[in-house]
This record gives structure tokens, sequence and C-alpha cells, in this order.
């Protein structure tokens, strides 16, 4: 039997409609998760459990366990591309994310690409045990910053701040920026291919960034890296189907969509099924995008919304999930309602 016919979602992302829609949620592992937080109370610090694949296949499987999701999101994070190229990432308790910036005209290759892959072998360890570990009917998504996501933290130095210092880049230093987006796209996709070697069966480029720039700025930056990364893993023989996550793409979905060869696209809460449904084509596979405040907020607007999306979907190949990650104090008890009413709406 074809892999695709016994897990739904990845069946979705070849550009089949299955019913019930599949559905898994970004950041589905993590700190909503009691179970999630006791395991990383066990560990020195974020980065450490993110290498530790005992860890980070626990974390990965939580979220199946508890909620029966259709797909793993392997557990790990975006920065750690920019930890393995040398790039000093640490997190720290209440500031999130802090980097070593990197200045105008400087590079992302203060070690050779196949030196930062292979620092990131635990979390190919990590692919291999959840695979071993998942139930054939589930889908496996390996994923990535894509290239001007990482960059932005690169530049900027830490999470958290207005972005203008990296958005300034595009206008002020162009040739600069460039360049860092090519260094990024080639260690990506060695990175993302050897997840595919060790048993993903979809990948996802978290654009999660993309908001805020004026259409010329987001060809450069965000469409032209994005095709480049997905023609780059092609190259390197990787034949599994790429989610896009462009967060914030607003008119520019479409160009998105259509430039940069990707199989699916993940929808950010912003977006109307109306504008998806007008301006994407027909077949095109998409996944979101319920409001992950409306998630916590819970109760019958919630409900009445979980069942627009899938109604306005019907038509199309359709994964449900958020329109972005899960906050940490979002309800149990929410989470599971979505998963039961997702299933409950299969065509009679
Ligand atoms: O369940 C999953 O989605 C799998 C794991 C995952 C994490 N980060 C774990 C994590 C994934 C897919 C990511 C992606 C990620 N990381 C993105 C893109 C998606 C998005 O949310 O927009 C970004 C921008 C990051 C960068 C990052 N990582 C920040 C800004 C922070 C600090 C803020 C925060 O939420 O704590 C992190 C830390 C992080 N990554 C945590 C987790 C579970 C929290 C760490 C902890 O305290 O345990």
């Amino acid at each position: 039997m074809a892999d695709s016919a016994q897990k739904p979602l990845l069946d979705v992302l070849l550009g089949n409609r299955r019913d019930p829609v599949p559905i898994w949620m970004m950041r589905q592992a993590g700190r909503h998760l009691p179970e999630y937080m006791e395991l990383r109370s066990t560990a020195k610090n974020f980065l450490d459990f993110c290498y530790t694949p005992s860890l980070a296949t626990e974390a990965t499987l939580q979220p199946i366990q508890r909620y029966n999701m259709d797909g793993a999101i392997l557990f790990a994070d975006i920065l750690l591309v920019l930890d393995a190229l040398g790039q000093g990432v640490r997190f720290e308790k209440g500031v999130g994310p802090i980097v070593e910036p990197v200045s105008p005209g400087g590079r992302l290759n203060k070690v050779p690409v196949q030196t930062a892959k292979e620092r990131l072998s635990p979390v190919y360890e990590t692919v291999s045990r959840v695979k071993e570990k998942l139930d054939p009917s589930k889908t496996l998504i390996g994923f990535a910053g894509a290239p001007w996501t990482v960059a932005l933290y690169a530049i900027e130095g830490r999470g958290g701040t207005d972005k203008n210092t990296a958005r300034l880049w595009a206008h002020e230093n162009p040739a600069g920026l460039d360049l860092l987006l090519d260094d990024l796209v080639e260690v990506t996709a060695h990175y993302m291919a050897a997840q595919v070697e060790a048993g993903a069966d979809a990948l996802m480029m978290f654009e999660s960034w993309a908001e805020g720039l004026a259409d010329d700025v987001f060809e450069q930056i965000v469409i032209e890296p994005n095709r480049k990364l997905v023609v780059r893993l092609r190259e390197l023989g990787v034949t599994v189907p790429i989610i896009g996550f462009p967060r914030g793409a607003a008119t520019m979905l479409p160009a998105y969509t259509d430039v940069t060869g990707v199989s699916a696209v993940g929808l950010d809460t912003a977006v109307s099924p109306a504008f998806v449904n007008r301006e994407l084509p027909d077949h095109f596979p998409v996944q979101g995008h319920l409001d992950p405040l409306l998630l916590m907020a819970g109760g019958d607007k919630m409900e009445r919304r979980v069942i627009e999306l899938i109604d306005a979907y019907r038509d199309r190949p359709h994964i449900f999930n958020l329109g972005h990650g899960v906050l940490p104090t979002t309800p149990i008890k929410h989470v599971e309602r979505v998963v039961e009413l997702v299933r409950a709406q299969a065509a009679k």
C-alpha cells in the first residue's frame, strides 16, 4: 500500500481530499501541556532539550498520545540552524532567544555547511526514533525556519523587537541581505534533506515573520529565497511534500504559492476563506487557520468557526490547523473539543 493511503495528512499534502479532514496544530508540543513542563524541567536548558533525542522524541509524541493528532511535528526549534552555524544562540527565561548579531556585510558561514549539518545530527536521531514509534497512520513533519525569518533573528540579535533593523536591511543593504539569505538556503536545504533521510514524511518552512513587507521586498526576501530552498531540496533528491507558511503574506499569498513551488500552504489567522478560495487554484492544498486566541477562549464562537472553516474548504484538500501556534495558557479541553469537532464533521 502506498504510504499516503494510510496517512491521511500526507495524502492531503499530495493533493487529495480526505474526510474527516486531518488535523494537527503548530506548537502542539510545549508549554500548554503539563507533561511537557515536567519533561522540560529535566533538561539544563532549552537547547540541550532540543539536542537530546530521548527528550525531543518524547516531546514530539506527547501531543499524539494526548490528542491523537494526525501529524507529529518534530520537536526542535528554527534557531538550531544558527546555533550550528556558530552564531551563539541562547534561550533566556522570560526573555526568549538571544543570538550573536551579524553585522552589515557579515555572513552566516562561520563553519562549512557539512559541519553545520553534522552538528545537527541529534535532530536526525530524534526523527528516526519518532518514526520508529509513530503509528503508520500518522504523518511525521520535519521543519526548519525559512531564510528570511531566521536571518531576522541573526540581524536583530533577539526575539521581541520591532524587527525594523532587519527590515531596513532590505532597503539599505539588499546585497548583504541576499548573501545571508543564500547562506541560509544552502545549510537549511541540507538540514531538511537529512530530516527526510531520517524518516520525515513531509517538510514545513516556517516563514513566521513575513508580515508587513512591501510587495517588492516580499518578492526579494520571502518568495525568492523560499523558491530557492524548494529548488535546492529537489536537487538534493527530496521528493516529499513541502508546506510553506508565509505568515502575514496578505495579498502576496497567491504569488507565494505560484512562484515558490511549495506543495501546500499554511494559512495565517488574518486571511479569509473567501480570499483563499478566490485566489488559490482549486486543487491547491491548504492548512489553517483557526485563531489561537479563539482556541484559548473556547465556547460556541470557537465551535462555529471550526465548522465554518471545514465547510469553506470542503472542495479542496484541507488540513485543519491554527493560524499560528498554540499559546501557553490554552486550556487542554479546548484543544480536545476542536479535535472531536473536526472528526465529527465528516460528510454523512
Ligand atoms: O510543537 C511544535 O510546534 C514543535 C516545536 C517547535 C518549537 N519552535 C518549540 C519551541 C517549532 C516548530 C518551533 C518553531 C519556531 N521557533 C518558530 C516558528 C513558528 C512560530 O511560532 O512562529 C519561531 C519564530 C521560533 C523561535 C522561538 N523559539 C522563539 C521566539 C521562542 C521563545 C518564545 C517562546 O514561545 O518561548 C522559542 C522557544 C520555543 N520553541 C519553545 C518551544 C516549545 C519554548 C521553550 C520553553 O520554554 O520550553
